[in-house]
Parts: C-alpha cells; structure tokens; sequence
C-alpha cells in the first residue's frame, strides 16, 4: 500500500486527476470503477477542467462502473448515484450513458441485481481502476463495519451514522434510503489499482484505522492491506492520525519518477 500525505483537498485532487489520466492513457478501453460522495469531486473537477482544455485523454473507448447504489428512490432521483456519476463526471467528460453501468435498484430484480452486476464486471474484463472514498465508520463503497471481508455485490442496510453523513444530500435524514446495493469487500479486491481518497478530519480516525489497524470487519476499509496495488491520497487533516506519516511522506518524495503510482 502506498500512502501519500499531501498539503489539501486540492492536491489530492490534481494527484487523483493524474492517476484516471494515466490509467486511461495506458489503456484506451480502461473500464473505471466510480465512487460518489464529496471525497472525489475535487478530482473528477480536474479531469472535466484538462478534458475542457483539451488536455487530457480520449475518454471514447473508456467504461465506467458505479460502485454501489441507493435502493427505493424514484427512477431518475438527482441523488441516485447512477444521476450523480453522470452530472459530475460521465456527462461532462462525453461518455455516453450506455457506457456507464451501475447495480439495478429496479424493484423487481433486486434478488438477482448484485449477481448480474458482478457478470457485467467480470463480461468488461475486469476493473482497471477503482476510486473509492472511505465513510468516518470505516465503510468502503457501502460495506459497513461487519461486511464480509469476501462478500460480492449485494443488497445492504445502512448504518444510522451513514445515513446522517447521507442526509446532507438529502435535505433529512429520514430522506435517506435505508437500504442500498454495494460492490461487496470481495468485489473491490478484484480490481487491479485502488485508489482510495480522504480528506478533512473526519476521515482521520476511519483512515489509520484502515492502513495501519488490523485487517477486520469491523474496519471495512482495512480489507485494502490485501490488497497489491492500492494508492491512498489524503490530506493533512485526513492524515493526522496516521503514525508513521511523516515515513510515508520522504517515500513518495524519495520515489523515482518512473515508477509512478
Ligand atoms: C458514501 C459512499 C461511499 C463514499 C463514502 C464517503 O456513503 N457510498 O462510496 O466513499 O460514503 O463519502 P464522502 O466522500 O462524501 O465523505
């Protein structure tokens, strides 16, 4: 696990930019796993601001996968992540609808959604890149603290605290879907680079509990340590109670440009 302190949200975002840009660069086809939340919106600025300028990549042959999903609100919700993912990212950066997948939260198939979300997974070849935020309990994507460390996609319930960090999109927390569909701790381990961002006090208990306590379900986000290729970009606040941070710092200072992350 690489982790890479860094001076604001800003930063991390311009570094979260570059890893998208050089994973789409290397491969055209690139199939992206998307997380919503607050986290990630300062990189998927950046990636629209270089796509703006002419200055990234050719996102034309790239896929994208929503990383989980609320169930039970009205098709076509604002908040679904589905409408989220295409007004902060996929429709700004000109990647069609039919290019972005997500787990159904169609009523009807809900028994079956995580099963056919894990086949088109696997029918893509796979996740090249997955970003991911972690919530202050903890939780990656939507496995809250007690998901199995090797659990598929699936339906979940939400914690209370999850939901109260949620209602701020919501205008209350009883707004707040109670139930979701989520990439399982499994699922997420099958992509081939994580990048996990954090920023702001409130994800500095979560994250050290994540990288540098135990690997168990109770820390949903520390299944990343089995994982061999998982970059963390944080801010110094997100930072503050990581132990070992200034060691992280002087390796990524000291790492040779061609190595990359
Ligand atoms: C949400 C999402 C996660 C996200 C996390 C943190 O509930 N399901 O994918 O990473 O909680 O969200 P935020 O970045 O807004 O703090």
């Amino acid at each position: 696990m690489e982790i890479v302190p860094l001076d604001s949200a800003e930063e991390v975002g311009a570094l979260g930019a570059d890893v998208v840009e050089t994973a789409v660069r290397g491969r055209p086809g690139a199939v992206l796993g998307l997380a919503t939340g607050s986290t990630p919106l300062p990189t998927y600025r950046e990636l629209i601001r270089r796509h703006a300028a002419g200055s990234g990549p050719s996102y034309d042959a790239v896929r994208c996968f929503t990383l989980d999903e609320y169930v039970g609100l009205p098709a076509g919700h604002p908040e679904s992540y589905r409408a989220t993912i295409a007004r902060e990212l996929t429709d700004p950066l000109g990647i069609p609808a039919e290019r972005v997948q997500g787990p159904s939260p169609d009523p009807g198939g809900l028994a079956t959604a995580g099963e056919r979300y894990e086949e088109a997974l696997v029918a893509a070849g796979g996740i090249d890149l997955q970003i991911l935020g972690i919530g202050s309990d903890g939780h990656l994507a939507f496995n809250e603290p007690g998901s199995s460390l090797a659990s598929l996609t699936r339906i979940k319930t939400l914690t209370e605290e999850t939901r109260r960090d949620n209602a701020r999109f919501f205008g209350s927390v009883d707004d707040v879907p109670r139930h979701v569909l989520t990439q399982g701790l499994g699922t997420i381990l099958r992509a081939r680079h994580l990048l996990l961002l954090a920023t702001g006090a409130a994800k500095a208990a979560a994250l050290a509990a994540a990288v540098e306590g135990p690997v168990s379900a109770s820390c949903p986000a520390s299944v990343l340590q089995l994982h061999p290729h998982v970059t963390v970009l944080c801010d110094g606040a997100a930072a503050a109670g990581l132990a070992r941070r200034e060691h992280y710092r002087e390796v990524y200072d000291a790492k040779p440009a061609w190595q990359g992350l």
